[in-house]
């Protein structure tokens, strides 16, 4: 699988997956075949009209297949960040005075700042779930308390970007649910790393990142078509009032879209089992997709195993978080070497790891790491135990 990644043949452990994975050869091939075909804007009377419309149509089926919802309630925008904004900004016009949002310190900023800046103007209060400084646990408990009858929204991630921390978003969901509140859960981290069901989640919302997950940069937002039917964005005048289209402001960026269909086809055929006949039939996309995620799962997680086992005999080395559920995703600091410094070295020995917050502002703020932030080693489907191996020799000779 290694080999279906250009990139990877330049000799690097790319374990900065989490800020953007490689592609493979099928997901470039696909944007290139789609202007090599070639395609015109959507809705004309013309065969190459015709292909932007399908290749849009089978970008929302892919994406659907990938995090268990429907086809015409997935909504693409240029990034997580971007559809956040355009959310928030919707849905807080219908929010007033005396009436409260809940977000969390664990999350990324894109899953906090676009909900404190509306609520800043709607005169709305914003209460803060706290993580656990020691553990990295978003203790469910705390939204009981946080939850009330004014509630609106409850913003959460699946997976921290940072720690890895993947929250029971199914009870916060249910709290929020249960006080009339919508739960925008942001899904960017956790949707490379798991098999992803957005009504077992409870979400209201799910944003997810393609980048994050073999595919170009691009972002959908997901959510039931009927949630969607009652938000209304700021649009143009002769633009689509149909939902999903009423929220993509602009021309979608067609070839890209072709390359999230071929990215969602290239996760479903990961574990190869996946595709033989179940029952009679062959397994669906989706039945592909959720057995294939569950062998990345159990990939990645005995792989930082052996990272985080590595790491914790390292005397020079700190580790933040040890939630019992996380992503593949360890975030450390190295004693006697700022993160950069340590992220350098790194590179200097071909692996490459982040540094930095890491945009998990309030996180990093909370744990005193400020500005600077941490080391994040992040493991997606294509690491193996050499890239682990690389990394822990080169963070051993930071001693
Ligand atoms: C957990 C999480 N949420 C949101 C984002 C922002 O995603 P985007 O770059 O698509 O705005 C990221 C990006 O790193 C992330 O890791």
């Amino acid at each position: 699988m290694r080999a279906l990644y250009p990139a990877l043949a330049d000799g690097h452990a790319y374990l900065d997956g989490a800020a953007g994975t490689q592609v493979p050869v099928s997901v470039i091939e696909a944007i290139a075949a789609a202007y090599r075909e070639g395609f015109g804007n959507l809705g004309g009377a013309f065969p190459a009209s015709g292909r932007a419309d399908a290749i849009v149509a089978h970008a929302r089926a892919a994406v659907a297949d990938l995090v268990g919802a429907t086809p015409g309630g997935v909504v693409f925008g240029p990034s997580a960040t971007a559809l956040a904004y355009r959310i928030a900004d919707a849905l807080s016009r219908g929010w007033t005075a005396g009436d409260d949002i809940v977000v969390s310190r664990l999350d990324h900023d894109s899953n906090v700042r676009p909900w404190i800046q509306v609520a800043g103007r709607a005169g709305v209060t914003v209460k803060w779930a706290e993580f656990d400084l020691v553990t990295g646990e978003l203790p469910t408990a705390q939204y009981a308390d946080l939850i009330g009858p004014r509630t609106r929204l409850v913003a959460v991630t699946a997976a921290s970007n940072a720690i890895g921390t993947r929250p029971d978003v199914p009870a916060i969901a249910g709290l929020a649910r249960a006080a009339g509140a919508l739960c925008y859960v942001d899904g960017v981290h956790a949707t490379p790393h798991a098999p992803v069901d957005m009504a077992g989640l409870g979400a209201d919302f799910y944003t997810t990142s393609a980048y994050k997950w073999s595919g170009p940069h691009l972002a959908a937002l997901a959510a039931d078509p009927e949630l969607l039917e009652t938000v209304w964005p700021d649009k143009l005048a002769p633009s689509s009032n149909a939902v999903p289209w009423r929220f993509e402001r602009g021309t979608l960026p067609f070839a890209d879209l072709a390359g999230v269909t071929a990215a969602v086809e290239h996760l479903a055929a990961l574990a190869p089992r996946a595709a033989a006949v179940s029952g009679g039939a062959p397994a669906s996309r989706r039945e592909r997709v959720l057995a294939s995620m569950a062998a990345v799962e159990a990939h990645e997680s005995a792989l930082f195993a052996r990272l985080l086992g590595g790491l914790a005999e390292l005397d020079h080395v700190t580790l933040y978080g040890k939630a019992a559920r996380r992503a593949p995703t360890a975030f450390f600091s190295v004693t006697g070497s700022s993160p950069r410094e340590a992220a350098e070295f790194l590179a200097s020995r071909g692996v490459n790891v982040w540094d930095g917050d890491n945009y998990a502002y309030e996180l990093c703020t909370a744990l005193g790491l400020e500005p600077d932030g941490a080391v994040r080693a992040g493991l997606v489907h294509y690491n193996d135990a050499s890239d682990v191996d690389r990394l822990l020799e080169g963070v051993a000779e930071l001693a």
